[in-house]
């Protein structure tokens, strides 16, 4: 992805939202390959772990708080660790670029491709997209955004712009599933612990991490994604260690 491309994704970060209506009629045969061409230039979380997005139709998929689009985008993942994070990061470009070229899109925590289309090429369905035409507006203004204050998400006090597109990300039933800690240049992100939804605390975080990588461009810093094994032992209560984010100097 060049940086024009990931400039336009910084941008819809201040004005996508989830777009739960759309209009009846599928996308053409050149738009809907405008997004899957998007989908195989987006750039890995950890780039050891294989990955493959696929696109569907309302047929291919059922279960609960199933939104009614005519597209679904898909992605599939090797069990691996970080894999959670990894298939969040990778989706939520696709969902900012949906946004930033005017169709709506919406995170499908509950619904599953149906029986049969839940395992391709050896790889196991993680989660997906709907996508389409929007039948309600899918852009709003930043104030509009419901989100936690940032103490309430980090104890950082260093990168506060990096932080503030982090901040923004959707996550499932908007729970914010999310801490950073760090200082000057590094930020640790954790995953809140759940017996309910921790997959997908962890695919929130992957979405946060988006956002971060996407922010530290904008900045002109360079940003390299690694484990760190201190980070993991020193989790903040109630969370369990993701990623961590070394951001490199302005204008390096
Ligand atoms: C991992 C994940 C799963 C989600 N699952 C659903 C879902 O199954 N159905 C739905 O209507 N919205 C779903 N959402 C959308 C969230 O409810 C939405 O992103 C959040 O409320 C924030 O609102 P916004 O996206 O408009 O900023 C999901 C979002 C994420 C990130």
């Amino acid at each position: 992805m060049d940086d024009a491309m990931s400039e336009e994704l910084y941008q819809a970060i201040f004005s996508r939202r989830s777009v739960r209506k759309y209009e009846q009629g599928g996308l053409d045969a050149a738009a809907l390959k405008q997004v899957t061409d998007f989908a195989a230039s987006t750039r890995p979380l950890f780039p050891g772990i294989r990955t493959e997005t696929r696109l569907m139709g309302p047929d291919d998929v059922n279960g609960i708080f199933k939104v009614a689009a005519p597209h679904y985008l898909a992605i599939y993942s090797e069990n691996r660790p970080g894999f959670e994070a990894n298939a969040g990061f990778l989706l939520q470009q696709a969902d900012l670029f949906l946004s930033s070229i005017g169709l709506g899109s919406c995170w499908q925590g509950g619904p599953k491709p149906v029986r049969g289309m839940r395992r391709l090429s050896g790889l196991d369905f993680v989660i997906m997209l709907a996508f389409g035409r929007p039948a309600e507006p899918a852009h709003r203004e930043r104030a509009e955004f419901k989100r936690r204050a940032l103490s309430e998400i980090s104890s950082l006090t260093s990168e506060p712009e990096i932080l503030e597109a982090t901040r923004l990300a959707p996550s499932g039933m908007n729970n914010q599933s999310w801490y950073f800690t760090g200082g000057e240049g590094t930020v640790h992100a954790y995953a809140a612990r759940s017996i309910m939804t921790e997959e997908m605390n962890r695919i929130n975080v992957g979405i946060a991490l988006a956002h971060m990588w996407l922010a530290a461009g904008h900045e002109g810093r360079r940003a390299d994604f690694t484990l760190d094994e201190g980070a993991g032992g020193s989790a903040p209560r109630g969370y369990s260690y993701v990623a961590t984010l070394r951001l490199g100097p302005k204008g390096a």
